[in-house]
């Protein structure tokens, strides 16, 4: 992916730093909307994924809304200008503040994940006198067949309301004035490759449209929330996810009633491959039965690896040293300055032999790499660069 006069250009720039290929950006932003336009599908791009400036602008070009998690994300939608009226507003534990702040903003819509929430939002919203609009995020209780920690759709998580608690919720919510229920909302998991997952999301949304069927309750919005994956293997090849696939899918098998809209909150597969972390090596180091290759970039900076053992593909681009992959490439674990043995990129990396000063890209970490980046042992925050202005 990165030809010479870009390997050019990193070399005088001070690693680490996060390279976003804004092209790339707009090649897959543009396919989402194609795709999505075809059935009427309306796209919220989830800022937890990535929430920098520039690349939301971009996003925002494209007519796109915002999933925002957290009253600063909702802050930072409205800064970039995403209209209040494509905000969704969801998260497990809103506190009163960022309650506040979005029933100040007029916002689409709060995803409600429990009865106390709801009733919260109404308090406020009445001293406000005004009237929220809701979606209840309800728990399917779907297998994403994803890891652990990004499965949210099971009853042992803590997302959502369960399906046993729907009728008490429901009452509940017709004695409250200053909510005003127009959706449900639903989300399984994150890096969920294999579709057949969504289909099990649609047949459980169809069995739930049902039950408020047949109490006679309308429902405007159905949210399927985020979660399409990405090949993390092969960020060349397969550079753009199979958004035809995955939008047929919903119109195929969700069953709408008339005038029913269908949001999409997309975040990974949006934003992760136009991201690449540029590293440089530190230092090579014999360990007893590997070598270690000790980059300036560390967990840091990308804490998937160390916090889902994520696989993120590893590539020795220096190409002063002509370092094409050979089959004499030697393994190396692929590992950071931080004082943790979890602060690993990869175990038994094959790479060309590798030297200090050799630059190394960590690929796919467009998605959750530089909004989950710490300060963890001091470290100072990296730069994002951009393809167009460099
Ligand atoms: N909607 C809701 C309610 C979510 O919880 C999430 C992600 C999304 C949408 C966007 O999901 P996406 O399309 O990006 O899969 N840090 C983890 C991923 C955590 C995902 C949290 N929720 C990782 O690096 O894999």
């Amino acid at each position: 992916m990165f030809n010479q006069e870009i390997i050019n250009k990193f070399k005088s720039i001070k690693t680490p730093f996060y390279y976003y290929d804004i092209a790339v950006l707009q090649k897959t932003l543009k396919v989402v909307k194609e795709e999505s336009s075809k059935y009427n599908f309306i796209v919220h791009y989830a800022l937890k994924a990535n929430a920098n400036n520039e690349l939301l602008n971009i996003i925002k070009s494209f007519n796109i809304g915002a999933d925002c998690v957290s009253g600063n994300e909702v802050k930072k939608g409205v800064e970039c200008e995403f209209t209040p009226e494509h905000i969704v507003f969801a998260g497990v534990g809103k506190n009163d503040d960022e309650i506040n702040y979005a029933l100040d903003q007029t916002i689409f819509c709060f995803n409600c994940e429990s009865l106390q929430e709801i009733e919260v939002i109404n308090e406020l919203a009445k001293a406000k006198s005004k009237v929220a609009s809701i979606a209840l995020r309800i728990n399917p209780n779907v297998n994403a067949n994803t890891h652990k920690y990004i499965t949210t759709g099971l009853e042992e998580n803590k997302f959502g309301i369960n399906l046993w608690e729907l009728e008490t919720v429901v009452k509940k919510i017709q004695t409250l004035n200053n909510i005003k229920l127009i959706g449900l909302h639903f989300h399984i998991g994150s890096q969920i490759t294999d579709l057949s997952s969504f289909k099990s999301l649609c047949l459980k949304v169809n069995e739930i449209q049902s039950w408020f069927v047949s109490h006679k309750i309308t429902i405007e919005n159905i949210n399927v929330g985020g979660g399409l994956g990405v090949d993390y293997h092969h960020p060349d090849e397969n550079q753009i996810t199979d958004f035809a696939a995955y939008f047929k899918l919903f119109n195929d098998f969700l069953e709408l009633r008339p005038n029913q809209k269908v949001h999409f909150e997309l975040g990974r597969a949006i934003i992760a491959q136009c991201g690449t972390l540029i590293s440089k090596v530190l230092y090579i180091k014999n360990g007893v039965n590997t070598n270690f290759a000790i980059l300036d970039a560390g967990m840091t900076e990308l804490m998937r690896p160390a916090l889902y053992q994520a696989y993120h593909k590893i590539e020795n681009i220096s190409a002063s040293n002509n370092k094409q992959p050979t089959t004499n490439n030697l393994k190396y674990d692929v590992v950071g300055p931080i004082c943790e043995s979890s602060d690993c990129f990869g175990k038994a990396v094959s790479l060309p032999e590798t030297q200090r000063g050799d630059l190394i890209a960590i690929r796919t970490a467009g998605a959750y790499g530089e909004v989950m980046s710490s300060a963890y042992n001091l470290r100072d925050r990296v730069k994002a660069i951009y393809s167009n202005q460099i």
